[in-house]
């Protein structure tokens, strides 16, 4: 297959079955590999539908400028997005970003501005806010704003949800999606229910984010759970939710790679732990789908280091962590 330009390696990403983490008394669980699109990610989805829509809306016009905060994923699928169609990217970031992240976002040509103002609990999300708000005010710039565009679950609806119903046809029980801004889960939760009614949603956030109700607390996974409600929540589609710590996702994470030969991020061992446990309750018959929103290459300094997982305390070896 000959493609004319790279914003056409976006989605179709694959789907593999799991072969050695599951309980084999449990239902099969397969996973989505979104690390394939080409900036690695599900949010190239996501960058390239919004500002597909934002063109035709006449909210960006040629030559024009796109700021947003960004953990790092949609940052980088705007950056690659923004070049190809001639836009200049401005990425507000905070000191949490992986330095891997930080390099491909520039590596693309996009600009990075650091936020330093850390909420109690070492949360940066309202002083990115506050940024991206004050800067394009200043240069009248086209705001994403992932968290409560309408057009960042739709992404998903259209295209990720699509992909797994022509996947499996009705021959699905549950889909595990992980939750940051909820554009992922709420779109792929719309899409899905749409194709194969009896589908059964599995949100997983992070311990220590306030997305469902929980109290504020410190955690160190990137892209899934959020300091504030995001806007494009849509709790009545979730029909189970699940809180993953640090250290059970990065545990999973690391497993992925060594047992299965999957080199993915920490939401997608966060997705994963959640898909094992959930597999083992149901029918060998049953299947499980888990979203794995990126790859693991960005995480060689973090998930991947055990200094850094020194530092912020987790011992995988000690922690009673089991799936
Ligand atoms: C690695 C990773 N996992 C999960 C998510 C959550 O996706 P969403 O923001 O669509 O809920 C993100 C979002 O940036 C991410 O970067």
């Amino acid at each position: 297959m000959i493609y004319d330009n790279v914003l056409q390696l976006i989605g179709n990403t694959p789907i593999v079955k799991l072969n050695y983490l599951p309980d084999p008394y449990g239902a099969q669980v397969f996973i989505k590999l979104e690390g394939l699109n080409p900036g690695g990610s599900m949010k190239d989805r996501t960058a390239l539908y919004i500002i597909s829509q934002a063109e035709a809306a006449g909210q960006l016009k040629p030559g024009g400028t796109i700021v947003e905060s960004s953990s790092g994923n949609l940052a980088i699928g705007l950056a690659l997005v923004a070049r190809q169609k001639g836009y200049k990217l401005i990425c507000v970031v905070d000191p949490k970003i992986s330095l891997v992240n930080l390099s491909i976002i520039q590596a693309y040509g996009a600009e990075t501005v650091m936020v330093d103002q850390a909420d109690e609990y070492g949360n940066y999300l309202r002083a990115r806010l506050d940024k991206v708000q004050e800067l394009v005010k200043q240069l009248g710039a086209f705001w994403p704003n992932q968290y409560n565009n309408p057009s960042n679950p739709e992404a998903h609806r259209q295209t990720t949800a699509l992909e797994i119903y022509e996947a499996f046809g009705n021959e699905l029980q549950w889909a595990v999606i992980p939750a940051g801004t909820c554009g992922l889960i709420t779109g792929c939760s719309l899409g899905l229910k749409e194709h194969i009614p009896h589908i059964k949603i599995m949100a997983v956030d992070a311990a220590g984010s306030v997305t469902f109700g929980k109290p504020p607390g410190v955690r160190h996974q990137i892209g899934i759970g959020s300091a504030i409600v995001p806007g494009n929540v849509r709790r009545e589609l979730y029909d189970e939710i699940t809180h993953v710590s640090d250290a059970e996702a990065f545990s999973t994470t690391r497993r992925l790679v060594k047992e299965e030969g999957l080199l993915v991020g920490g939401s997608a061992g966060a997705a994963v732990f959640a898909a094992l446990k959930l597999a083992r309750r149901l029918p060998g018959g049953d299947k499980v789908l888990a979203i794995l929103p990126d790859r693991g290459d960005r995480y060689y300094n973090t998930i991947f280091s055990d200094e850094w997982l020194e530092q912020i305390g987790i011992e995988l070896g000690k922690s009673a962590v089991k799936i």
